[in-house]
């Protein structure tokens, strides 16, 4: 039996195939490139010895993805794919919905017609909007500020609603917090296209002198150092909890997920972190805050330890080395 991971060539989905070969299970991966690229495979085989078969298919390729599901004896899905930039969402909702929410209902439809029923979703912390509090727990009510979020809020409706009307599917929702870092080889990890929006590859670029200096957004936050505070998570570890999230799939209905450290850390903790580490100093200055952020976000993630027995057990040095790593690898 393979786990067909949608989305594998991507930031998340890459670490998730290396950790998934790793452990000895047998993956395909789906993905149209349109934020990754096909040397990644390359990566995954060098980092594994094993070269993982890959579809260039999109979600929206009806017949693309039989194909797939008829190729193969595919009983799990992953699914990562999916488009994330936050600001881009609000440019572009025609474009999010469609992608982001008919890609998956095409998705579940060929799961179903393919007798396939276990199915483990990328959701965020996005749907937890603004925090009545911290730390987060799986319980809080949801809610959402752009397109993006909305379409995490609105597949998570779309699987709850078909476990209701189908009990052969079962259903992980992973809710993450904020990947970073990278593989211990430097060969894959987190490498946006154009100025990224996203703290750590905004950091590691200023640390190459590809980007002059850091914006920090907002120093008088309420928080310790007045600036926002976040649940930093390596990415590995959060690979390594898709594959714990496999023993939830024995239950039948939904299953929630906060994948965090349970940590919070603020911006200049990073910068601080990340010059001491690496020994390269980031300038930066303070800009206005970001419109949409919120002061603080960090999970309770004592749920995913006590169920499904994982836990992030990477520390903030080796999420800004192994960035830093990955970085000063790749143009
Ligand atoms: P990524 O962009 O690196 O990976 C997503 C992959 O999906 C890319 O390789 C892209 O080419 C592919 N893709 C997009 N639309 C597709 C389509 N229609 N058909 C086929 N392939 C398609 O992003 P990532 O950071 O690895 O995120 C993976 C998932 O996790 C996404 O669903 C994202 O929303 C979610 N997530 C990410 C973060 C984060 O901070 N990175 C946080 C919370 C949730
Ligand atoms: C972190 C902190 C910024 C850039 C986003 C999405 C969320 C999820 C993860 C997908 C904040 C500050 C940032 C910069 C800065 N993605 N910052 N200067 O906003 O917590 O979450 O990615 O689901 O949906 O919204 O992450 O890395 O953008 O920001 O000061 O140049 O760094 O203000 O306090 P965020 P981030």
């Amino acid at each position: 039996m393979s786990v067909l991971v949608t989305g594998g060539t991507g930031y998340i989905g890459s670490h998730t195939c290396v950790d998934f070969i790793e452990k000895g299970q047998d993956i395909v991966i789906l993905d149209n490139l349109c934020n990754s690229k096909i040397e990644v495979l390359d990566y995954i085989e060098q980092i594994t010895g094993i070269r993982p078969k890959f579809y260039q298919c999109d979600l929206l390729d009806k017949e693309g993805m039989k194909k797939i599901f008829d190729e193969n004896d595919i009983d799990t899905v992953i699914h990562f794919a999916g488009l994330k930039a936050v600001g881009e969402s609000v440019a572009k909702p025609i474009e999010y919905y469609k992608n982001n929410i008919t890609g998956t209902l095409n998705l579940i439809e060929e799961m179903r017609d393919h007798n396939c029923f276990k199915l483990v979703f990328s959701s965020s912390a996005t749907v937890y909007g603004k925090p009545k509090s911290v730390p987060i727990k799986e319980d809080f009510p949801l809610s959402t500020t752009n397109p993006y979020g909305t379409t995490k809020l609105y597949i998570e409706q779309i699987l709850k609603d078909l476990c209701v009307a189908d009990d052969r599917f079962s259903v992980v929702l992973l809710r993450y917090f904020n990947p970073i870092g990278a593989h211990s080889s430097g060969l894959i990890g987190d490498n946006p296209n154009g100025i990224p929006n996203n703290l750590m590859p905004y950091v590691t670029r200023v640390a190459k002198g590809v980007l002059p200096h850091l914006n920090v957004f907002g120093n008088d936050y309420e928080t310790a150092d007045g600036t926002g505070v976040r649940d930093f998570i390596h990415v590995l570890d959060l690979a390594a909890g898709h594959y714990a999230a496999l023993k939830a799939l024995s239950n039948p209905g939904v299953s929630i997920y906060n994948l965090g450290t349970g940590n919070g850390v603020s911006v200049l903790d990073i910068i601080n972190t990340f010059e001491r580490v690496t020994g390269i100093k980031i300038p930066y200055q303070i800009a206005p805050r970001r419109p949409g952020d919120i002061a603080e976000c960090f999970a309770d993630a004592s749920k995913a330890e006590f169920e499904l027995g994982w836990k992030a057990t990477r520390g903030l040095d080796e999420m800004c080395a192994s960035a830093w790593n990955f970085e000063s690898k790749h143009s």
